[in-house]
């Protein structure tokens, strides 16, 4: 016999609260008429709990002792994870094709061989280990350390970016000869290749935990795609500062196509590739006042 009520429904007091500590954890915002998915994914950790009402999980979320463990169910539960290998051609064509020859020149001016890339809401790792597989195209970065950092919050999908294994979904922009070249075939499942692998480090992050946020240092490029449509514009505007502050003077930012800093930041400048737009933090001579 079943001691829960596998559908029970959430009022809308219980909406408001557990949206707002949702929120106040990841930024994460959902609108009045996304309750049904709020009730919806997350009335499974109820049953899981055997806990008769949203209200109960909410003080369960704020002081039990396991908080932090279920808050990773929640999160689990309630971020959107889509992504795949090669996702956005014409802005992964700029990037290698125009961008890391910008980078380069810079820097090798300098005497400096190195490279530091973001990727901030990698989700499963698609993102960065296409970023890895890109340089390694490139001949001229052959002796350059190359450092590139996956980043998610959610632990569901960071486990499977750190297994490296893929089924079809993930290559359905793939070239074929990239998937032969740096994937080796296992169980019907695709394993990305040790020296794709060793470009890239994953790791759990919450892009509003400024403090540890801090602790990255500083990067040449970000890409943040399909991350921040999730957010409201306080929290937007909220993580967009600490990439700005993640960038070295004249780094890039890469949001996803349907993204731009429209109310958010006027403090980058907006670069005019041949293949798409992109954002770029200015140099050191033209940083607007205030801003560092
Ligand atoms: C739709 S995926 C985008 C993946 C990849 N960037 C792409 O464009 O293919 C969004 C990712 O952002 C992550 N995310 C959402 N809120 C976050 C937060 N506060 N801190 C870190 N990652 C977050 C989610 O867990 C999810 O994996």
């Amino acid at each position: 016999m079943l001691f829960f009520n596998p559908e029970i429904p959430m009022n809308d007091e219980e909406f408001r609260l557990l949206r707002d500590l949702v929120y106040q954890h990841c930024g994460l915002h959902f609108t009045p008429d996304s309750k049904y998915l709020l009730e919806r994914r997350l009335g499974k950790r109820l049953q899981q709990h055997r806990l008769k009402s949203f209200k109960d999980y909410y003080y369960l979320l704020r002081y039990n002792k396991d908080r932090d463990q279920e808050l990773t169910e929640v999160v689990n539960a309630l971020t959107t994870n889509e992504t795949y290998f090669f996702r956005e051609d014409f802005q992964l064509r700029t990037f290698s094709e125009e961008i890391i020859p910008e980078i380069r020149e810079r820097k090798e001016r300098n005497g400096d061989r190195s490279l530091r890339i973001w990727s901030a809401g990698c989700s499963s790792g698609e993102e960065p280990y296409t970023l890895a597989m890109l340089l390694l195209e490139e001949p001229s970065l052959r002796d350059w350390k190359i450092e590139i950092i996956g980043t998610d919050i959610s632990q569901r999908v960071l486990q499977i970016a750190r297994k490296g294994l893929y089924g079809a979904s993930s290559f359905r922009s793939t070239k074929p000869d990239y998937q032969r070249r740096y994937f080796s075939e296992t169980e019907g499942k695709f394993r990305i290749s040790d020296r794709v692998r060793d470009l890239v480090s994953i790791s759990y992050l919450n892009l509003f935990d400024s403090a540890r946020v801090a602790l990255l240092g500083k990067m040449d490029v970000v890409f943040c795609r399909n991350v921040i449509i999730y957010f409201d514009l306080a929290a937007k505007r909220r993580v967009i500062e600490s990439f700005y502050h993640r960038l070295r003077p004249e780094g890039y930012l890469l949001l996803g196509h349907s993204e731009s800093l429209m109310n958010i930041s006027n403090a980058f400048a907006l670069r005019h590739f041949t293949h798409d737009m992109v954002y770029q933090r200015p140099s050191l001579s033209e940083c607007p006042e205030g801003v560092s």
